[in-house]
């Protein structure tokens, strides 16, 4: 009897000692498992390729993996030269996201296939719908103004307050621009398409070809400078080109910002023209996922401040507090609402009608 019991203690005994080996064992599996699994499951990642280049924008990424945990591959490259690496990578591209800038631009990328729609909740209400593409091929994250700049010792303010002045007579001689097929200018005369139509659209750009000083070159700070140099007396040029001359500290830019005035142009009208910069997620994109949370994190408050202090630009996100003075400085001014899906899609047509008048 006692023997029984004893060989029933004994074995009973052996399961609980076999028992706490095996667990032993397992805890040591799920403990080194633990420590290993990251090395062997890919981490989360993007592969971003950004036209932009901030020093702000290091510390938008650094946020975005903190706050996501995705670590992001960046390629950075001119808006031209970006667009043709994705066309020659075609289906094998690593690209996820890319962001670009002007409407225009990302319009014709939609056109080519080089995006993927995203449908998000959070863009849809964060972005405005004058702000991105009607099937979510591409979303505005920031916005820039396309402002006149002119030489207020020759000309008169009133000779040059909207864009149809360019075009009068009185500015003969006056006019520089870049070239009119650049997206910026191309956005900008396919607002004016838009609302004038073809016919009016081609007798404003024939009096613009008329009214240059010389045939177009360079890019918007150059026109800046061509004015202050007294080689024209008007320009146009992005808002963010002339806040920084504004800002820095050079002799020779402090001269040209002293010598040359802003204005908002059509402001009794419709308003200035703005356009955007915007991201996409990529047609192939192998981390689709992370792409539109990359999105959805730069409409967020925290990232339409990192995203347009890089380059003194205005956050789209509605009620977001850019924090510029430099930004404040410019003023209040009233902005075009045309949607700017609409306007690129004009961009074909105004190009045609900038061959048709000899708009180089
Ligand atoms: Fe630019």
């Amino acid at each position: 009897m006692r023997i029984i019991l004893n060989c029933e203690f004994f074995s009973i005994e052996l399961i609980s000692r076999a028992s706490l080996n095996a667990l032993h064992a397992m805890s040591r599996i799920l403990l080194a498992l633990l420590f290993t699994l990251p090395t062997l499951l890919p981490a989360q990642t993007l592969n971003l390729y950004s036209a932009r280049h901030y020093q702000s924008d290091e510390a938008l990424y650094a946020d975005f993996t903190k706050t996501t945990g995705i670590k992001i591959n960046r390629l950075e490259l001119g808006d031209d030269a970006l667009l043709e690496r994705l066309r020659a990578e075609g289906k094998r591209s690593p690209a996820d996201a890319v962001l670009l800038v002007d409407a225009t631009r990302l319009w014709r990328a939609q056109q080519e296939g080089l995006f993927s729609p995203v449908d998000s909740a959070t863009l849809r209400e964060r972005i405005p719908a004058t702000m991105r593409a009607d099937d979510g091929s591409w979303y505005g994250f920031s916005t820039r103004a396309r402002v006149i700049i002119y030489d207020p010792a020759k000309v008169k303010r009133e000779q040059v307050d909207t864009y149809l002045k360019l075009a009068d007579p009185v500015n003969e001689g006056r006019l520089c621009t870049r070239s009119g097929s650049h997206p910026y200018n191309l956005s900008l005369f396919a607002s004016v398409l838009e609302r004038l139509g073809a016919e009016r659209t081609k007798a404003w750009l024939s009096g613009m070809v008329k009214n240059m000083a010389r045939a177009p070159v360079g890019g918007d700070t150059d026109q800046i400078r061509a004015v202050a140099s007294g080689e024209c007396q008007v320009a146009i040029s992005n808002s963010y080109y002339w806040v920084r001359l504004n800002l820095s500290d050079k002799p020779e830019d402090r001269e040209v910002v002293s010598k040359v005035a802003m204005l908002w142009p059509d402001q009794d009208g419709h308003g200035v023209h703005v356009n955007l910069s915007g991201g996409a997620v990529a047609a192939n994109a192998p981390n689709r996922e992370s792409a539109v949370r990359f999105l959805e994190y730069l409409a967020s408050d925290q990232a339409q401040r990192y995203f347009t202090a890089g380059n003194n630009e205005w956050p789209v996100v509605d009620g977001v507090d850019h924090g510029n003075p430099a930004l404040t400085a410019l003023g209040e001014h009233k902005v075009d609402p045309l949607p700017l899906a609409k306007i690129a899609s004009r961009s074909p047509q105004a190009q045609q009608l900038l061959d048709e008048v000899g708009y180089r």
